[in-house]
C-alpha cells in the first residue's frame, strides 16, 4: 500500500541555464518542491517563467548543449535522475513517470498510426507482444474516452480532432500506469469546451488510477479546478507555494495577487481569461541577485532591490519569496 504522505519526487535546488551565444540566461533558478503519492500539484506562472524548462530538466529531455543542469537533486523512486545512466533514465521517461506536452500535433507522429504510438511504450518499457499490447493499447483508449477503440488505433493522427489526439497522448502517457503524470499546458491549445472535458477526464482518472500529476498552467482559473497545492513561478523561481484553498484566501506574494485579479469574475462564463499584468517580465542574464518582481511590483521598497528573497513560511501550507507582508501580517523577519 502507498503511503498518502510520503513522497514519489523531491526536486532540490534545481539550477538549469543555456550557455547561448548571446550569453547565459538562468530559466530554473533555485527551484525546490516535492510531489506526494497521489496529489496533484500545479504549477502556474506566465510564459518564460521557467515551468517547462524544469519540467524538461527532471526528464533529461533538453539538448546539452545548450542546456546545462548546473546544481540541484531530482529524487524519484530511490534514485536521483541526474545522475542515473541515459538507459535507466529512457525507462523513467514515458514508463515511471508520463508526459503530455501542450500541442498534440507536434506530439503524436503524422506518420505512424495511433495504435503504432500507444503500443510502442508497452513493447518497450512492459515488454508486452504485439497481441497484448494492441489490447491494452485499446483498453487505454477506452479509458481516455474515445469510442470504437479497437477499431480507431488503426487510424492516423489527422483522422483525429484536437480534443482526441490529446486524449491520445494521454493514453500514451498513462499506457506504463506511471507513477507520476506530468501535463505540461496541455489544454492551452483546445477550445474552452474541450478543455474543459479533458479536465474532467484527468479528474477521473487520477481518482481511477491514483497517480500523482504536475499539472502545469498560466491559468489560476485552472489551478482552483483540480489541484492540491500550487506552486507559483516567476523568473525561474516558486516564489509561493501552498495548498491550494490557502493561497487563494491568504495569497502573500505581490506577482500571486496580481495573478488573482486578472482573473474574471466566477459568474463570467464567457471563458476569458484577461491574464495580464502590467510589465514585462526580467530578461534572465543573470542569476537573481534582487526580487525580479521589483520593476512590477507596487509594494517593492530599498530591500527588494538589494536582497533576493528566499522562500520562507508563512505557516504550515504555505511559504513565500517576498520581503513584504500583506496588511496586518506584520514584517518579513530579516
Ligand atoms: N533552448 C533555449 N535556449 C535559450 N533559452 C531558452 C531555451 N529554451 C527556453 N529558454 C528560456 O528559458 C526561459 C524559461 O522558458 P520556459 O520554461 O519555456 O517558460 P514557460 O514554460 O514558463 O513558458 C525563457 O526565458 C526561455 O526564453
Ligand atoms: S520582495 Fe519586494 S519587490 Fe519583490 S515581490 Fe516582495 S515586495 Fe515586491
Ligand atoms: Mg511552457
Amino acid at each position: 500500500m502507498l503511503d498518502a504522505h510520503a513522497d514519489v519526487l523531491n526536486v532540490a535546488n534545481l539550477k538549469t541555464v543555456f550557455n547561448t551565444r548571446d550569453g547565459v540566461v538562468h530559466a530554473v533558478n533555485d527551484v525546490s518542491f516535492s510531489l506526494k503519492a497521489g496529489e496533484l500539484l500545479g504549477i502556474v506562472g506566465e510564459s518564460g517563467s521557467g515551468k517547462s524548462v524544469t519540467m524538461m530538466s527532471l526528464l533529461k529531455l533538453l539538448p546539452s548543449p545548450p542546456a546545462e543542469i548546473s546544481n540541484g537533486v531530482i529524487e524519484f523512486d530511490g534514485h536521483d535522475l541526474r545522475t542515473i545512466s541515459d538507459e535507466e533514465m529512457r525507462k523513467v521517461r514515458g514508463g515511471k513517470i508520463g508526459f503530455i506536452f501542450q500541442d498534440p500535433m507536434t506530439s503524436l507522429n503524422p506518420v505512424f498510426t495511433v495504435g503504432f504510438q500507444i503500443m510502442e511504450p508497452l513493447r518497450l518499457h512492459m515488454g508486452l507482444r504485439k497481441r497484448a499490447a494492441r489490447k491494452r493499447a485499446a483498453e487505454l483508449l477506452e479509458l481516455v474516452g474515445i469510442p470504437d477503440a479497437m477499431a480507431r488505433l488503426r487510424d492516423y493522427p489527422h483522422q483525429f480532432s484536437g480534443g482526441m489526439r490529446q486524449r491520445v497522448m494521454i493514453a500514451i502517457a498513462l499506457a506504463c500506469d506511471p507513477k507520476v503524470l506530468i501535463a505540461d499546458e496541455p489544454t492551452t491549445a483546445l477550445d474552452v469546451t474541450i478543455q474543459a472535458q479533458i479536465l474532467e477526464l484527468i479528474k477521473e482518472l487520477r481518482h481511477k488510477l491514483g497517480m500523482a500529476i504536475i499539472w502545469i498552467t498560466h491559468d489560476l482559473g485552472v489551478i482552483a479546478e483540480i489541484a492540491d497545492r500550487v506552486a507559483v513561478m516567476y523568473a525561474g523561481q516558486i516564489v509561493e507555494h501552498a495548498e491550494v484553498r490557502e493561497l487563494f484566501a491568504n495569497p502573500h506574494h505581490p506577482y500571486t495577487r496580481a495573478l488573482l485579479e486578472t482573473l474574471p469574475d466566477v459568474s463570467d462564463k464567457s471563458g476569458q481569461r484577461l491574464n495580464s499584468i502590467d510589465g514585462q517580465p526580467p530578461n534572465l542574464d543573470k542569476a537573481p541577485v534582487h526580487c525580479e518582481f521589483a520593476p512590477r511590483c507596487k509594494h517593492a521598497f530599498d530591500r527588494c532591490l538589494k536582497e533576493n528573497p528566499a522562500r520562507r513560511p508563512v505557516n504550515a501550507d504555505h511559504d513565500v519569496a517576498c520581503w513584504w507582508n500583506p496588511p496586518g501580517e506584520g514584517a518579513a523577519d530579516a
